[in-house]
């Protein structure tokens, strides 16, 4: 008996040393976090409809890319995948999960100011995370993709407290070169998994240059970088064991989002109802007396406090 506990905990003992040495164990050391188990649904019409929807979520560039061969298909404006920041198929807790999205809509959306469907948030994502264009609401592609955040049934990125100090670029290109270059290049541009013109994505995704995110997207905003760099990077982490400090976190994220990156016109048109503008949102217009500068990388309680007086950006 005794003996078998003694085998038993040095078992427990060489998971928990593989665990630390194997992404894929992280996930399961996430106890507090459950997402439901693709492989025990049915391989009926709902079943085969949730698992094109996953598919296509991890290889987006491979169905819906800019160098898919169907020209009429490419409705992604560059090479990432869904999953580029939805993390672990969007199963995984602050890393922007979809498990509860589907129940959350239809919902309010500030940035829009109206009421918005599954399919128009997931649209929103097409527009700029994928800085390309709209799926059309009856392709099979968007039944595909609402079918598996049907089936995914909590959210976001962790919520890290803002630094008193506006996040610093400088300081976070020393973070990048020590703990994020490896996988994402000198130059941000990640590791394509072949080349050019294959459709077959990347091992690791850029996160500046052309075929990256736009400044619209929820990524270009620094607190939101930050909360997902913290809790996912660098990859095979969780929020558990994060290796970032949130200094850390939020100066690297300032320094990629200070890079180049695809434009999205009329920004000015998000938000028309300017109170719901997020503080961080680093595009015009801006909150009266606060600098684009200050928007971009804080510090952003005196917007904050600015906001809760009553003052907002103008139309
Ligand atoms: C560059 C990173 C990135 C990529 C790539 C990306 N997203 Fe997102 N997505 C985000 C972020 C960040 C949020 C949350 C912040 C926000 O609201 O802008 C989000 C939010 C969402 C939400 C709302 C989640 C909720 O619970 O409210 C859905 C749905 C979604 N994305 C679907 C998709 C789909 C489908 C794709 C691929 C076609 C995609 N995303 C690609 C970063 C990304
Ligand atoms: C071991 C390789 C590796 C390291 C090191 C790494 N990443 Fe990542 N990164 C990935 C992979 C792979 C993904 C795609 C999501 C996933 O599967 O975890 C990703 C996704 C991202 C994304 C969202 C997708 C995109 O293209 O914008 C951001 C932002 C990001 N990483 C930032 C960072 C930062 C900042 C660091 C350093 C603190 C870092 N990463 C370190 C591999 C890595």
């Amino acid at each position: 008996m005794e003996i078998e506990m003694k085998r038993i905990s040095r078992l427990f003992f060489s998971l928990a040393i593989s665990a630390g040495l194997t992404s894929g164990a992280f996930a399961q050391s996430q106890k507090d976090w459950q997402a439901p188990d693709i492989t025990k649904l049915p391989d009926d019409k709902y079943g085969q409809m949730v698992r094109q929807g996953m598919a296509l979520m991890e290889a987006t560039y491979k169905h819906i890319g800019p160098e898919v061969k169907d020209v009429s298909k490419r409705y992604a404006g560059n090479n990432l995948a869904c999953t580029s920041c939805h993390v672990d198929a969007g199963g995984r807790k602050f890393g922007n999960p979809w498990v509860g999205t589907f129940a959350s809509f239809p919902q309010y959306r500030g940035r829009e100011d109206a009421i918005s469907t599954t399919e128009e948030r997931i649209n929103g994502c097409m527009e700029r995370s994928l800085n390309g264009r709209k799926l059309p609401l009856d392709s099979v592609e968007m039944k595909a993709m609402t079918s598996y955040l049907h089936f995914l049934d909590g959210g976001g990125t962790l919520k890290l407290k803002a630094l008193e100090r506006a996040a610093d670029p400088v300081a976070g290109k020393l973070v990048y070169a020590s703990t994020c270059v490896a996988c994402h290049g000198a130059n941000g541009e990640g590791l394509r998994r072949g080349k050019v013109g294959d459709a077959d994505g990347y091992q690791f995704p850029p996160l500046w240059g052309n075929d990256t995110y736009n400044n619209g997207a929820g990524m270009a905003r620094v607190t939101l970088a930050a909360g997902f760099i913290k809790g996912n990077m660098p990859s095979g982490i969780t929020h558990l064991n994060a290796v970032l400090t949130d200094e850390q976190a939020f100066d690297v994220a300032a320094f990629v989002n200070s890079q180049s990156r695809p434009v999205k016109r009329n920004l000015e048109k998000d938000f028309p109802a300017r109170k719901n503008k997020p503080v961080d949102a680093a595009f015009a217009p801006y909150t009266p007396g606060f600098s684009a500068e200050q928007h971009k990388f804080g510090p952003w309680q005196p917007i904050q406090e600015a906001r809760a007086k009553g003052v907002y950006p103008l139309k």
